[in-house]
């Protein structure tokens, strides 16, 4: 009777205690790189798995729909979120194993993607410095499978690890179980707002390195470089990025809003047909990648400005926020960019960031 008792008191304890974690009608202005002010009903910053296990019996998450939020790098809020934002912030960052040529390496989903990079390059581990200067954080490099000249992180992920909070347990993916696509994995799809992403498990190189020099832009600058190192890649990536891309502590963005359409060789032959300057970059069976920077530019969307929203001088796949724009005039800007597009090409331009 009295071990019933207890327990009982220990259940409510736990609870009280991880509802008071809980922050309730919480700012969302410095969680999201647009830089739009919104709120959350409930907000919760996880900082290690441990929270997780008491809060899947919480009032407050049983109740409401969940919202897994990482460096907010890849979201736009239209409207305030009417349930529970987690915020994975788990911290660390530690080597697992080596050999003469890798080095395997655990984060935690909550370290910055940058400082992460930072680090492994000061390490002079390789196979990430291609990716330098994303925004967002580890564990949202997964989920969107983040990839830039030449290099997507698939390309070094030995494993996923996060919280199951439909099964309440921790799940590990290997990278096959990823199923990772174009800016698509299964925490994108399956498991969105029901994995959090915990860790994530690296394999990188040690030195002589490979620099991955194909892309265009790279391509172009590699012979400028005072030394092949990936040190000085890195400051090449972040010089190309810094020219074409807006900083979002600056102009608020969330790096391209769209994903490059992907069209059948017939489409693409029809469309090369009209306009024989357009960009296609080969895909998988017999597919096509078109640049969706030159739909916007030559359907007449580059500089174009709707109230506080804009698409990006230098890149119009990019939308920003020119000061104070809501989420709902970003919105009425793609939807507008879409219907041009649509149009002029016959093509559909789908978000790459999540719309909320
Ligand atoms: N282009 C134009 N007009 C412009 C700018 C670009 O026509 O004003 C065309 C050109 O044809 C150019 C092509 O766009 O060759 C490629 O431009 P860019 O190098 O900027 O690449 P992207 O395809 O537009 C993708 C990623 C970026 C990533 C860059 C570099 C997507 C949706 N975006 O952009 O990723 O940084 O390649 O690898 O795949 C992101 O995902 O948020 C992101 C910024």
């Amino acid at each position: 009777m009295l071990t019933r008792q207890i327990t009982k008191l220990l259940y409510i304890y736990e609870n009280l205690k991880s509802m008071s974690d809980i922050k309730i009608n919480h700012p969302l202005l410095s969680y999201n790189t647009f830089g739009i002010s919104a709120t959350a009903a409930y907000f919760i910053e996880i900082i290690s798995e441990h929270q997780l296990e008491e809060l899947s019996r919480n009032p407050v998450f049983v109740k409401n729909e969940v919202l897994i939020l990482g460096g907010g790098s890849n979201i736009l809020f239209t409207k305030d979120f009417p349930g529970l934002i987690l915020h994975a912030n788990i911290q660390g960052i530690e080597v697992t194993a080596e050999n003469d040529s890798t080095v395997w390496v655990k984060a935690g989903s909550g370290v910055s993607w940058d400082e992460f990079v930072s680090y492994a390059v000061s390490n002079d581990w390789g196979g990430i410095e291609n990716l330098s200067a994303i925004p967002g954080s580890v564990g949202a490099a997964p989920v969107q499978n983040i990839g830039a000249y030449g290099t997507e992180v698939k390309d070094v992920i030995e494993k996923v690890e996060g919280y199951d909070l439909l099964l309440e347990r921790v799940l590990t993916f290997s990278a096959d179980e990823c199923h990772f696509g174009y800016r698509n994995s299964i925490f994108k799809t399956e498991y969105k707002n029901r994995l959090l992403i915990t860790h994530v498990y690296f394999r990188l190189s040690k030195p002589p390195h490979v620099l991955i020099t194909k892309y265009r832009n790279v391509a172009e600058k590699i012979d400028d470089l005072p030394e092949k190192t990936i040190a000085s890649m890195r400051d090449l990536i972040i010089r190309i990025r810094e020219a074409k891309l807006p900083d979002y502590r600056v102009l608020g963005n969330a790096g391209s809003f769209f994903k490059n359409p992907i069209i059948h060789a017939v489409v693409a032959d029809r469309l090369r047909a009209s306009f024989p300057d357009v960009p296609l970059y080969p895909d998988l069976n017999k597919m096509l990648k078109v640049s969706a920077a030159w739909l916007i530019e030559k359907s007449g969307c580059k500089s174009l400005r709707m109230g506080n929203a804009a698409t990006h001088t230098q890149q119009p796949l990019v939308l920003v926020n020119l000061g104070s724009a809501t989420g709902k005039e970003i919105l009425a800007l793609s939807a507008h960019i879409q219907k041009t597009v649509k149009e002029k090409f016959g093509i559909l331009l789908v978000p790459e960031v999540n719309i909320y």
